[in-house]
């Protein structure tokens, strides 16, 4: 981080990522809620009156920062064997390639940036969220490197792996159960909130904003400046967050760049990380009037999307990565000319059991 010490001030530059513009002179420690709220600025700068700020308050936000620069900027790729037709490319941006292994890297550095920021997230405080897994990696990742506890409510139906990975991380687990999802785990969370609320600040993935617009102010730009010929995004539903953010900024900076919500088409199904809509609870932050068309993906054509892409591509995707792989070839095949662009979310190192049954 190149920050300036000023008589008076300390000036974060370049703050977490070059394209993430934050700006705001004259604030204090006190006055943190005015630091972000991400709104589109012109310039990387964030300023805080050193006389508010503690040497651990400084260290936080240097600590901050080098994690924000290990989040993002993941390579967007084009699909060359297993889909070839003139005219018509498929690019998958490969969300495992940054600090946790996912794509939620991005939504809980923003939740926990913006937390920190306007106060609700403070040293003695604990982080607490639900999550089936990929969220709550993040956080704990995060959390160990900036030195905030992480409690985190998973159903107890979670991979051996994922249970692994997060006590390695040093998250605590309150298990919940296995027959209610992760909605049974959102009431849990909000049970432990209402009963200790000096406690926990608690993240809420599915009903903060700060998850979508991790996506409004990343990776969407990320997609826009690599591949200005985006003709169509395709992307599944989960806490929604990826979906509306990308499809937020591909609005206002490509109007006519087709948004084409994935759903797995039954309730019961393997694509980690989606949500059956009309099923479950929807989350907050789900904006139904983004979508031009839902298409649904069947988890054996994921399963068979998997194969495919280790045959042809090399690549070990995860369930939801294959899902949504399996929309964006649909839309390349029925298109004549264009560029779809779809995110993978993760790869398979999380998923040993799934890849038993496949291969
Ligand atoms: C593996 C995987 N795929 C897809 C998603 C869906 O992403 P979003 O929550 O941004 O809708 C998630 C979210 O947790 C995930 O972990």
């Amino acid at each position: 981080m190149a920050y300036a010490e000023g008589p008076r001030s300390v000036v974060f530059r370049d703050f977490a990522h070059s394209h993430c513009d934050y700006r705001e002179t004259g604030s204090s420690v006190q006055d943190r809620g005015a630091f972000f709220p991400f709104l589109p600025q012109r310039n990387n700068t964030i300023t805080m009156h050193i006389e508010h700020l503690t040497h651990s308050d400084i260290q936080l936000w240097s600590r901050l920062h080098q994690v924000g620069e290990q989040i993002g900027r993941t390579p967007l790729c084009p699909v060359r064997r297993l889909f070839s037709k003139k005219n018509v490319q498929v690019l998958v941006k490969k969300e495992w390639e940054q600090l946790s292994g996912s794509v939620k890297a991005r939504a809980a550095f923003f939740i926990i940036k913006s937390a920190l920021a306007n106060g609700a997230l403070h040293r003695g405080k604990v982080l607490l969220d639900a999550t089936s897994g990929n969220t709550g990696i993040a956080y704990a990742a995060i959390g160990q490197a900036l030195g905030i506890p992480v409690v985190l409510c998973l159903p107890e139906n979670a991979s051996a792996e994922r249970k692994e990975i997060l006590r390695a991380l040093g998250a605590e687990i309150v298990y919940t159960s296995r027959f209610e999802g992760t909605d049974g785990a959102q009431e849990v969370a909000r049970e432990l909130t209402q009963t200790y609320p000096e406690r926990y600040f608690y993240a809420d993935q599915y009903s903060n904003d700060n998850n979508w617009l991790a996506h409004y102010h990343t990776t969407a730009l990320e997609i826009v400046q690599e591949r200005p010929d985006i003709t169509h995004f395709v992307a599944g539903l989960g806490t929604t967050g990826t979906f509306t953010g990308i499809g937020r900024r591909l609005r206002e900076l490509k109007p006519q760049v087709r948004l084409i919500a994935l759903q797995p088409n039954v309730a019961l199904h393997g694509l980690e990380g989606w949500k059956h809509l009309e099923t479950a609870v929807v989350p907050r932050i789900y904006d139904p009037t983004l979508a031009d068309a839902v298409e649904e993906i069947d988890t054996a054509e994921a399963y068979e999307i998997i194969r495919a892409a280790k045959r042809y591509e090399g690549l070990l995707l995860s369930p939801s990565a294959a899902a949504n792989l399996a929309g964006a070839l649909r839309i390349a095949e029925r298109i004549a000319e264009g560029t779809v662009v779809t995110v993978l979310p993760d790869n398979a190192d999380k998923y040993g059991e799934v890849m038993k049954q496949i291969f």
